[in-house]
């Protein structure tokens, strides 16, 4: 649905250009919701910019269910533009319109009716639970209830593509969440495919099929948001997740005097993880069943990525030395991760 082909942005300035976006290229699949997270100043803003051409790359091309718009000329980037609906952190509402009027202003700008705009508004009112609010202006509404009608008349024309960026950021936890269920219910009603800029990674652990990592101008992992999340490769993404998935190894268990190795009578500690329908307890049961071990687990924890289980379980590993040894290798033969924590004596 959107395809960046060797993607660049510099702005031109006295004090010095900046290189903003280096060669980028991205797929992003029709219906799908894809992430895209940064730090500061990484290029996420001028990542989604160039993608309706609110920023004109300096070079590459840039293709939007199928055509190029790096290729139009104003008139029709126009009306390219408007299958391609955009939300923002501060709402960017008109303060001395209603709700209504709010999200009929593209339309009014397309040239449509007046009866016409009202047959497009009142569903969408409805869609995002704004009916009894229509004629209020922006001042008489909360947050979320801004972000509503950001959302309805980003839908307004009908677009195929909605680009969010820091949609939520501006939003307590509980309104975010609603918000999420909004954009996640339009994703699959209207089969909208969603580009979401954050630096919230709940956000993206939340809602997101697949993620960009962009760090100085260049996208530095991506991937389905599952893989990203539970194994993440460069550091930077590993710094973003780990504030969502617990990697970490809990307290308890690093202030245990491990060594690497066996010695007689120490016990084995090991950390699972299994992603989706594979659970943790059924092989751990098998595993003392097989082998002359007891186990006893030491912590345990079930995630959820978007709507994919993530479990964490550390398990101790008590056993003759053989015993130890086999348990691992079954372990290491089942459809999870196996990592080795330590001995602990
Ligand atoms: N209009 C502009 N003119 C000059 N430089 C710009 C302009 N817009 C952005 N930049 C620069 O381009 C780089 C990337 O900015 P961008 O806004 O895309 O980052 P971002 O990842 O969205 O950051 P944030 O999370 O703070 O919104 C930054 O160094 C920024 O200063
Ligand atoms: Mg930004």
């Amino acid at each position: 649905m959107i395809e960046l082909v060797n993607v660049e942005k510099t702005y031109f300035s006295k004090a010095g250009d900046i290189h903003a976006l280096h060669k980028t290229n991205l797929s992003i699949k029709a219906g799908e919701i894809f992430g895209i997270i940064g730090l500061s100043g990484a290029g996420k803003s001028t990542l989604v910019r160039c993608i309706n051409m609110l920023e004109k790359p300096t070079a590459g091309k840039v293709f939007v269910d199928g055509a190029e718009l790096t290729a139009m000329n104003d008139a029709q980037l126009r009306k390219a533009r408007q299958s391609i609906g955009m939300i923002f952190q501060h709402f960017n509402l008109l303060t001395s319109r209603t709700v209504y009027d709010n999200i009929a202003f593209p339309l009014e700008i397309q040239g449509l009716g007046k009866a016409e705009i009202d047959k497009r508004i009142r569903p969408l009112l409805e869609l995002v639970q704004l009916e009894t609010r229509a004629d209020y202006y922006p001042s008489q509404l909360s947050g979320g209830q801004k972000q509503r009608v950001g959302i309805a008349r980003a839908l307004a024309s009908n677009p195929k593509v909605l680009l969010c960026d820091e949609a939520t950021s501006a939003l307590d936890p509980q309104t975010t969440k609603s918000i999420l269920e909004l954009l996640q219910d339009i994703n699959k009603k209207l089969n909208l495919t969603i580009v979401l800029i954050t630096h919230q990674m709940e956000v993206v652990k939340t809602i997101c099929d697949r993620v960009a990592v962009i760090e100085n101008g260049d996208i530095i992992e991506e991937g389905s948001m599952v893989d990203v999340f539970t194994n993440p490769q460069h550091p930077t993404t590993k710094e973003f997740t780990k504030s969502v998935i617990n990697a970490e190894i809990p307290e308890m268990v690093k202030n245990k005097n491990l060594s690497a190795t066996y010695k007689e009578g120490s016990k084995l500690i090991v950390r699972l993880s299994f992603i989706g329908d594979s659970a943790g307890e059924p092989i751990v049961s098998g595993m003392v069943k097989r082998f002359d071990v007891d186990v006893s687990i030491l912590y345990g924890n079930i995630d959820q990525l978007k709507d994919v289980p993530f479990g964490t379980l550390i398990i101790e590993i008590n056993g003759t030395e053989g015993g130890i040894k086999n348990a691992l290798e079954y372990l290491h033969q089942q459809n999870l991760k196996t990592e080795v924590i330590g001995y602990e004596s």
